[in-house]
């Protein structure tokens, strides 16, 4: 495989597909990283005189132009990033880009409207490939979160391309995150996993029972597991029908030696939006109460342990780090690891902001672009995207 830093760019027509999917409210880009994350593979291409063609998705529009997908306010936001004009064009397909494209000048940069206003974009149509082939002559994969996908520009267009690399951006999610795989007996791999639901981690769990020595379970999910072992969680959320499933869990973890931490307190409130918070030990959990973050005790417990480890995986928060009276779990404990010695790496569901938050995104090792890529990619060790390049 090789990567954008190995060909021979000059002049060349470049289809750079990036993961512009950033989060919008009302219009407005909340956060810019994945978009500023792209710059040293737009800046390569750029130095080496290529014409640039950007692709992305934003959103699930399922297949039809819906303005609040439009990918223009990210040209915009680009734009200002690299402090050069990018040219914008409302479609991806066709005889109109095609003859822009032939009109671009080396150094110039088109961003395309959103793939996914295509359904043939997630059906993973040749068709729809083939009129993407049409617009370059080299393809460039640096959209690491979403080469999971069998999305068409992720798969059939770099399967009907001959110069086909990675970008700069995908090289260092791959580097970084590989370095887990590189553990040696002995070491000590503790992994933390949080979020709502249980049944979104299923995979990851398995496979990280294989590898793991503790798992460290926080956030809503934690709830099913507690209800697993008979405990009372009260009206907080529990998954009631993957009881069983987290039962199967804890016996595969329990059968392989893993150490698996659940919270022994929590804080609870009558409603998300309430700051009557308490706490109430998972022993004696109320009735009526609701579990929205892990309790001091817990906290206390994770980071004695988490003293130990060498190398860390972090996915998922704690609690609903979003309101300050349930992010003290997660703050707290994600700024222990990020002081640790240890390898840390970040990745998946809300880590990514959830560390920029908590202020110690800088001090951990990696932190990933990708949500259900970087589970991917650490579960099956390579990615669709990757296997056509
Ligand atoms: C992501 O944000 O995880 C990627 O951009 C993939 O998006 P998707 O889950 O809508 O395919």
């Amino acid at each position: 495989m090789y990567s954008i830093n190995e060909l021979a760019l000059r002049e060349k027509r470049v289809f750079i597909r990036v993961d512009y999917n950033v989060p919008m409210k009302d219009g407005i880009i909340t956060d810019d990283t994945r978009i500023r994350l792209s710059l040293p593979t737009i800046l390569h291409a750029l130095k080496n005189k290529s014409r640039i063609i950007l692709a992305s998705h934003l959103g699930r529009p399922s297949g039809s132009r819906k303005k609040e997908f439009s990918l223009e306010p990210v040209a915009a936001r680009l734009a200002e990033l690299l402090d050069q004009e990018i040219y914008f064009f409302e479609d991806c397909v066709g005889m109109g880009v095609q003859q822009l494209i032939r009109d671009m000048k080396p150094g110039q940069i088109l961003m395309l409207e959103n793939l996914r206003f295509y359904a043939e974009e997630i059906e993973n149509t040749n068709s729809f490939a083939r009129d993407l082939a049409k617009l370059a002559d080299i393809y460039i994969n640096d959209a690491f979160a979403v080469s999971h996908r069998k999305n068409a520009s992720v798969y059939a267009l770099p399967r009907l391309m001959e110069t086909k690399a990675m970008g700069l951006l995908m090289k260092n999610e791959i580097e970084k995150l590989s370095k887990l795989f590189k553990l040696t007996h002995g070491d000590k791999f503790f992994a933390i996993i949080g979020g709502a639901k249980v049944s979104d981690k299923i995979g990851i769990i398995r496979s990280l029972l294989d590898s793991v020595d503790a798992l460290f379970i926080g956030g809503a999910m934690a709830y099913t597991f507690l209800e697993a072992q008979g405990h009372h969680m009260g009206k907080s959320l529990v998954e009631r029908d993957k009881l069983d499933l987290a039962r199967d869990i804890l016996k595969g973890a329990k059968a392989r030696n893993v150490e698996i931490l659940l919270p022994v307190d929590h804080i609870t409130a009558p409603s998300i939006d309430s700051f009557e918070t308490e706490i109430h030990s998972t022993d004696e959990f109320p009735e009526n109460g609701i579990a929205f973050d892990i309790g001091p005790e817990t906290l206390q417990l994770y980071q004695r342990k988490m003293a130990e480890a060498e190398f860390v995986l972090w996915n998922g928060p704690m609690g609903v780090f979003e309101k300050e009276q349930f992010a003290t779990g997660s703050f707290e404990l994600a700024k222990t690891v990020s002081e640790l010695s240890a390898y840390t790496v970040a990745g998946g569901g809300d880590s990514a902001s959830l560390m920029e938050k908590a202020g110690v995104a800088e001090k951990f090792s990696h932190i990933s672009t990708g949500g259900g890529a970087s589970l991917e990619f650490l579960q099956l060790k390579t990615l669709l995207g990757l296997e056509v390049l």
